[in-house]
């Protein structure tokens, strides 16, 4: 009888549908899409996609024409993980480096080794 209620159990659950893999990944649209550059340096981009995953940045030459010249970038990327929770990433990088900050939506929690970690040295040689 054991078994039997074993066995069942096993078909139940072998038989029950896989769970839905963001199906909105087939079919993502694009809501927003709009790109600007002057030609010196002076740039904003941003998408949003209908799956949530949206980004955005903003750049510029600074010092141009000295022998400091340096792209700064500033912006953010946002997804909604496989756990349902929105994450989003906003950084500034430039002569300073690579400064990440992540933020995450209702539902988690970012592991604390990841949120004390964003503007150490670790991100300071990201090249881009
Ligand atoms: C994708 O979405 C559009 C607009 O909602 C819909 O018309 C189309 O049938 C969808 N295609 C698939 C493969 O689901
Ligand atoms: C460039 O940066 C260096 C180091 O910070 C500084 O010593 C130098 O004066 C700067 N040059 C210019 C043209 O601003």
């Amino acid at each position: 009888m054991k078994l039997l209620i074993i066995l069942s159990f096993i078909v139940l659950v072998t038989a029950a549908p896989p769970p839905p893999i963001n199906n909105a990944q087939d079919n993502v649209s694009l809501l927003k899409y709009n790109y600007d550059n002057d030609g010196t340096g002076l740039y904003n981009y941003e998408f949003e996609q209908s799956d949530g995953t949206k980004q955005e940045q903003h750049g510029e030459l600074r010092n141009a024409g000295t022998e400091n010249e340096s792209l700064f970038v500033k912006g953010s990327f946002t997804w909604i993980g496989p756990d349902g929770v929105t994450y989003i990433v906003r950084y500034e990088a430039g002569e300073d480096g690579y400064k990440p900050e992540i933020e995450e939506g209702p539902g988690g929690a970012v592991p604390p080794d990841v949120s004390s970690r964003h503007s150490s040295d670790k991100w300071n040689n990201v090249i881009f």
